[in-house]
């Protein structure tokens, strides 16, 4: 099954993904998480990368797109993959669009979770991440059982630098300038499942995996 899952910043798309790929067996990307990657790992992409998304502005889509298309080639996501965070354009839409029938595979549903833009503020200043796994935790809606390590790894636990009010008020603005729309374009292709994600965290589960089966 190859799936995109969409919604805000901050409506849950990495905490779902991480069970939703145990749970049907498909490849996460997560453009965000190879952007971080690419940071820690100090490359060129990655401290270009790093100026827009400290901003809360979208990378340009030439670098992500042929990011995410040699990331679609490789073997393990021929099983299946769960799209994270991309595509955020109509251009990267298009492009993915592009690749998907070079590959000969389309995607099957489009998963978008709302969650009220109000809620979206608290969420992203008090979450935290895993360094290693990526793993996301809040500090009152979901804390880890030791507040500086992660229940999967082990791995430390800490802050996004783009976690902070300003940058997520511009993220937000951006989502709905730029990556909205695309809901629209999803609709047109019937492949939109629409999810409430102001719920618990496992009832949002349970109505993706009921929405997709
Ligand atoms: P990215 O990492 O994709 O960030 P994002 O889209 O802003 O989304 P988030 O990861 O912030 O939110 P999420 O929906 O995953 O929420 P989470 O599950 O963690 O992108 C970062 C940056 O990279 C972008 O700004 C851009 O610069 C660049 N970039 C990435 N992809 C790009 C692309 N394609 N093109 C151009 N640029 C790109 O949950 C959030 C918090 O809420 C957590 O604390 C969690 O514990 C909590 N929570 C989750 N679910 C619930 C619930 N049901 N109830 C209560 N709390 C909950
Ligand atoms: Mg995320
Ligand atoms: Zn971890």
């Amino acid at each position: 099954m190859n799936l995109l899952i969409m919604g805000p910043p901050g409506a849950g798309k990495g905490t779902q993904a991480e069970v939703l790929v145990k749970e049907l067996d498909i490849t996460h990307i997560s453009t965000g998480d190879m952007f971080r990657n690419a940071i820690k790992e100090g490359t060129e992409m990655g401290k270009k990368a790093k100026e827009y998304m400290d901003q809360g502005q979208l990378v340009p889509d030439e670098v992500v797109v042929g990011m995410v298309k040699d990331r679609l080639s490789q073997p393990d996501c021929q099983k299946g993959f769960l799209l994270d965070g991309f595509p955020r354009t109509v251009d990267q839409a298009k492009a993915l669009d592009e690749t998907l029938k070079d590959l000969g595979i389309k995607i099957d549903g489009v998963i978008n979770i709302d969650v009220p833009r109000e809620k979206l503020m608290a969420r992203l200043t008090g979450r935290r991440v895993c360094r290693n796994c990526g793993a996301s935790y809040h500090v009152i809606f979901n804390p880890p059982a030791d507040p500086d390590k992660c229940n999967s790894c082990g791995g430390e636990i800490y802050q996004r630098s783009d976690d902070n009010e300003e940058t997520v008020g511009n993220r937000l603005d951006v989502y709905v300038a730029q990556t909205q729309p695309l809901i629209d374009y999803y609709g047109k292709q019937n492949l939109v499942k629409n999810i409430n994600g102001d719920q618990e965290i496992k009832k949002v589960l349970a109505d993706i995996l009921e929405a997709v089966k």
